[in-house]
Protein backbone atom coordinates (compact mmCIF):
# COMPACT_ATOMS: atom_id res chain seq x y z
CA UNK A 1 0.00 0.00 0.00
CA UNK A 2 2.48 2.62 0.66
CA UNK A 3 4.15 1.75 -2.90
CA UNK A 4 1.15 3.18 -4.18
CA UNK A 5 -0.31 -0.20 -5.28
CA UNK A 6 -3.66 -2.12 -4.21
CA UNK A 7 -2.86 -5.54 -2.71
CA UNK A 8 -5.81 -7.30 -1.21
CA UNK A 9 -5.82 -9.13 2.23
CA UNK A 10 -8.10 -11.14 3.28
CA UNK A 11 -7.71 -13.31 7.15
CA UNK A 12 -9.99 -15.84 7.84
CA UNK A 13 -10.43 -18.03 11.03
CA UNK A 14 -12.24 -18.62 13.74
CA UNK A 15 -13.75 -15.90 16.30
CA UNK A 16 -11.36 -14.19 19.31
CA UNK A 17 -7.97 -15.19 17.73
CA UNK A 18 -7.00 -10.99 16.82
CA UNK A 19 -8.16 -10.52 13.23
CA UNK A 20 -9.80 -7.63 14.21
CA UNK A 21 -7.11 -6.41 15.98
CA UNK A 22 -4.64 -6.77 13.03
CA UNK A 23 -7.18 -4.87 10.59
CA UNK A 24 -7.59 -1.44 13.15
CA UNK A 25 -3.72 -1.78 13.78
CA UNK A 26 -3.69 -1.41 9.51
CA UNK A 27 -6.39 1.13 10.09
CA UNK A 28 -4.30 3.17 12.14
CA UNK A 29 -1.11 3.17 10.17
CA UNK A 30 -2.25 3.83 6.94
CA UNK A 31 -4.45 6.50 7.72
CA UNK A 32 -1.69 8.13 10.09
CA UNK A 33 0.44 7.74 6.25
CA UNK A 34 -2.43 8.60 4.26
CA UNK A 35 -4.90 10.78 6.53
CA UNK A 36 -8.44 9.16 7.07
CA UNK A 37 -10.54 10.55 3.97
CA UNK A 38 -8.29 8.17 1.55
CA UNK A 39 -8.34 5.26 4.06
CA UNK A 40 -11.74 3.46 5.75
CA UNK A 41 -12.81 1.12 8.11
CA UNK A 42 -16.37 -0.34 8.06
CA UNK A 43 -17.52 -3.26 9.71
CA UNK A 44 -19.68 -5.07 7.03
CA UNK A 45 -22.77 -5.88 9.69
CA UNK A 46 -22.74 -1.83 10.85
CA UNK A 47 -22.16 -0.96 7.43
CA UNK A 48 -25.36 -2.74 6.30
CA UNK A 49 -27.21 -1.09 8.94
CA UNK A 50 -26.02 2.04 8.48
CA UNK A 51 -26.50 2.12 4.70
CA UNK A 52 -30.16 0.36 5.38
CA UNK A 53 -31.24 3.63 7.51
CA UNK A 54 -30.60 5.76 5.01
CA UNK A 55 -33.28 4.30 2.72
CA UNK A 56 -35.73 7.42 2.82
CA UNK A 57 -34.24 9.63 4.89
CA UNK A 58 -32.53 12.47 3.78
CA UNK A 59 -30.81 13.62 7.25
CA UNK A 60 -29.23 10.38 8.24
CA UNK A 61 -25.29 10.43 7.55
CA UNK A 62 -24.88 8.62 3.87
CA UNK A 63 -22.17 6.03 4.90
CA UNK A 64 -20.93 5.60 1.43
CA UNK A 65 -19.14 8.78 1.46
CA UNK A 66 -16.04 7.30 3.27
CA UNK A 67 -15.91 4.01 1.08
CA UNK A 68 -15.88 6.18 -2.34
CA UNK A 69 -13.40 8.63 -1.37
CA UNK A 70 -10.84 6.40 0.07
CA UNK A 71 -8.80 5.65 -3.18
CA UNK A 72 -5.89 4.19 -1.08
CA UNK A 73 -7.41 1.22 1.24
CA UNK A 74 -10.79 -0.27 2.53
CA UNK A 75 -10.69 -2.23 5.39
CA UNK A 76 -13.69 -4.69 5.93
CA UNK A 77 -14.14 -5.87 9.29
CA UNK A 78 -16.29 -9.36 9.81
CA UNK A 79 -17.53 -9.67 6.35
CA UNK A 80 -19.90 -12.35 7.09
CA UNK A 81 -20.23 -11.53 11.18
CA UNK A 82 -23.88 -12.26 10.57
CA UNK A 83 -26.02 -13.87 8.19
CA UNK A 84 -26.33 -11.48 5.09
CA UNK A 85 -29.96 -11.13 3.51
CA UNK A 86 -30.10 -11.75 -0.31
CA UNK A 87 -30.43 -7.72 -0.40
CA UNK A 88 -27.67 -6.94 1.71
CA UNK A 89 -25.43 -9.26 -0.70
CA UNK A 90 -26.87 -8.24 -3.80
CA UNK A 91 -26.84 -4.28 -3.48
CA UNK A 92 -24.66 -3.68 -0.17
CA UNK A 93 -21.82 -6.14 -0.41
CA UNK A 94 -21.91 -5.73 -4.47
CA UNK A 95 -21.43 -1.97 -4.20
CA UNK A 96 -18.73 -2.23 -1.54
CA UNK A 97 -16.31 -4.39 -3.16
CA UNK A 98 -17.80 -2.77 -6.59
CA UNK A 99 -16.34 1.15 -5.54
CA UNK A 100 -13.42 -0.50 -4.25
CA UNK A 101 -12.06 -2.01 -6.87
CA UNK A 102 -12.98 0.95 -9.22
CA UNK A 103 -10.92 3.14 -6.89
CA UNK A 104 -8.11 0.75 -7.00
CA UNK A 105 -7.65 1.12 -3.15
CA UNK A 106 -6.09 -1.97 -1.31
CA UNK A 107 -8.45 -4.20 0.49
CA UNK A 108 -7.98 -5.93 3.58
CA UNK A 109 -10.95 -8.12 4.99
CA UNK A 110 -11.39 -10.55 7.24
CA UNK A 111 -14.03 -13.40 8.25
CA UNK A 112 -14.39 -16.19 10.17
CA UNK A 113 -15.53 -18.13 7.68
CA UNK A 114 -13.35 -20.97 5.71
CA UNK A 115 -12.67 -19.19 2.15
CA UNK A 116 -14.26 -22.30 0.59
CA UNK A 117 -17.56 -20.51 2.21
CA UNK A 118 -17.78 -17.03 -0.08
CA UNK A 119 -19.08 -19.65 -2.59
CA UNK A 120 -22.29 -19.98 -1.23
CA UNK A 121 -22.24 -16.07 0.23
CA UNK A 122 -21.41 -13.91 -2.90
CA UNK A 123 -21.99 -14.02 -6.67
CA UNK A 124 -18.92 -14.92 -8.90
CA UNK A 125 -18.05 -11.63 -10.18
CA UNK A 126 -18.07 -10.50 -6.39
CA UNK A 127 -15.37 -13.18 -5.63
CA UNK A 128 -13.51 -12.89 -8.41
CA UNK A 129 -13.24 -8.91 -7.44
CA UNK A 130 -12.30 -9.67 -3.88
CA UNK A 131 -9.43 -12.60 -4.23
CA UNK A 132 -8.09 -10.58 -7.51
CA UNK A 133 -4.40 -10.64 -6.14
CA UNK A 134 -5.14 -11.27 -3.19
CA UNK A 135 -3.01 -12.78 -0.17
CA UNK A 136 -5.52 -15.27 1.85
CA UNK A 137 -4.12 -16.21 5.65
CA UNK A 138 -5.90 -18.70 7.92
CA UNK A 139 -5.11 -17.03 10.74
CA UNK A 140 -4.33 -19.28 14.05
CA UNK A 141 -3.90 -19.07 17.68
CA UNK A 142 -3.37 -20.58 20.61
CA UNK A 143 -6.45 -19.45 22.28
CA UNK A 144 -9.82 -17.36 21.66
CA UNK A 145 -8.24 -13.90 23.29
CA UNK A 146 -11.62 -13.13 24.47
CA UNK A 147 -11.48 -15.54 26.94
CA UNK A 148 -9.54 -15.48 30.34
N1 LIG B 1 -2.14 -10.04 19.96
C1 LIG B 1 -3.02 -9.62 20.87
N2 LIG B 1 -2.63 -9.13 22.04
C2 LIG B 1 -3.53 -8.71 22.96
N3 LIG B 1 -4.87 -8.71 22.78
C3 LIG B 1 -5.32 -9.17 21.61
C4 LIG B 1 -4.43 -9.67 20.60
N4 LIG B 1 -5.18 -10.08 19.54
C5 LIG B 1 -6.46 -9.86 19.91
N5 LIG B 1 -6.54 -9.34 21.14
C6 LIG B 1 -7.78 -8.97 21.85
O1 LIG B 1 -8.60 -10.13 21.89
C7 LIG B 1 -9.96 -9.82 21.62
C8 LIG B 1 -10.44 -10.60 20.38
O2 LIG B 1 -9.70 -10.18 19.22
P1 LIG B 1 -10.43 -9.78 17.85
O3 LIG B 1 -9.42 -9.07 17.02
O4 LIG B 1 -11.70 -9.05 18.12
O5 LIG B 1 -10.73 -11.24 17.28
P2 LIG B 1 -11.49 -11.69 15.92
O6 LIG B 1 -11.71 -10.45 15.10
O7 LIG B 1 -10.56 -12.67 15.29
O8 LIG B 1 -12.78 -12.30 16.37
C9 LIG B 1 -10.02 -8.31 21.44
O9 LIG B 1 -10.38 -7.73 22.69
C10 LIG B 1 -8.59 -7.95 21.08
O10 LIG B 1 -8.25 -6.62 21.41
MG1 LIG C 1 -13.51 -9.60 14.44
Amino acid sequence: VLLGESPHLLLTGGPGIGKTHLVVALYRQLSTVFGTELVAYANVPVFCEEAKAMYGRRQVANPWEGIESARRAVMLDDLFGRELSQHESAQIIYRLIDTIYRNGAALIANMNQDVDELKRRLPPHEISRLLAGCTIINVRAERDWRRK
